[in-house]
């Protein structure tokens, strides 16, 4: 089994990564610890205030950064076609590095079209290996569309067993854009790890709820980025490929859609609004 997906400008990128929002300064041997076992993948943003923490465990791990595939995002606060260029150039200062493998508009606040523009001119200058979004419905998908030359390779959503995303799912197939899963636990949703679907599933693998999350994930061909400060939980979120889900079972997952999320809503017109003003 393939632990990579190939993008849709031909560059691999690991199917598990590793999410780094919230990881703190004093967990930061979490991320070494994952570096050194087996995680190619980081996923952090500027908006994480941890790019410097991400550079640090790189150096400490001793593992090569060409063997690290790399993801930050500009911040709502940061659009706008000068403005994303330098916030680029920031992040590539406090990560260390002179490229990032794939550069994510962080939500498409207003000005997501000026911010793509930079970005597309800095993909093109070889700066980034793979550019995408995050947080975009099909209708900013749709706009983005008529004002770019280079489609999204991906777009990085909240998806968990509650928050499906099956139509855009199936939008970003069709388009060649990887979906993506953010928060795959829900941020450590405890009704997911005790709901009796996953649970029954888990033990007939002999594996997690969580992990079954992730094979579920998989199975509809989307990476997955889980957050863990634990080596034993690290451990699990990594050890998803050795077994894969019946129809039955993907068909018993689906109906567990509850269709919810919170404040940060990609549809809150407020919600865009108001994050361009918070760093
Ligand atoms: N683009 C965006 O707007 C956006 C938004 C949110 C998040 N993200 C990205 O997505 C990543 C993941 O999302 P998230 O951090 O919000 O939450 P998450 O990955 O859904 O859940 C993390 C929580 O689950 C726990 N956990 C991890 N592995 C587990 C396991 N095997 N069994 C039981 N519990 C487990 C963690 O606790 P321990 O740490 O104690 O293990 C933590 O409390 C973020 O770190 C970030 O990189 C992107």
């Amino acid at each position: 089994m393939s632990e990579n997906y190939i993008l849709n400008n031909g560059v691999e990128m690991p199917k598990v990564g590793l999410g780094v929002y919230k990881i703190q300064e004093d967990q930061a041997d979490s991320i070494v610890y994952a570096l050194q076992n087996g995680y190619k993948s980081l996923d952090t943003a500027s908006f994480y205030h941890n790019e410097e923490m991400i550079a640090s465990a790189i150096k400490k791990s001793g593992i090569d950064r060409k063997n690290i595939f790399l993801t930050t995002k500009v911040w709502n606060s940061d659009h706008g076609k000068k403005k994303t260029k330098k916030a680029f150039e920031e992040s590539l200062k406090r990560l260390n590095t002179d490229y990032i493998d794939l550069y994510l508009i962080h939500w498409p606040s207003p000005k997501y079209i000026e911010s793509w523009k930079a970005i597309e001119e800095l993909y093109k200058e070889g700066k980034i290996r793979a550019i995408g979004v995050a947080n975009f419905e099909q209708k900013h998908l749709e706009k983005l569309e008529k004002f770019s030359t280079v489609t999204p390779a991906v777009n990085q959503i909240q998806t968990n067993p509650f928050k499906q995303q099956e139509q855009l799912h199936w939008y970003l197939k069709n388009k060649g854009i990887l979906h993506e899963a953010w928060g795959p636990f829900g941020h450590g949703n405890q009704s997911l790890f005790n709901n009796e679907v996953l649970i029954e599933i888990s033990k007939k693998y002999g594996k997690t709820p969580a992990q079954v999350i992730l094979r579920w994930n998989l199975d509809r061909e989307i990476a997955v980025i889980p957050k863990s400060v634990s080596p034993k939980r690290l451990d699990q979120n990594l050890d998803v490929f050795d077994f894969s889900l019946t129809n039955e079972e993907m068909k018993k997952i689906a109906t567990l859609e509850q269709n919810t999320r919170g404040f940060n809503d990609p549809n809150n017109k407020l919600f865009l609004w108001i994050t361009q003003f918070i760093n």
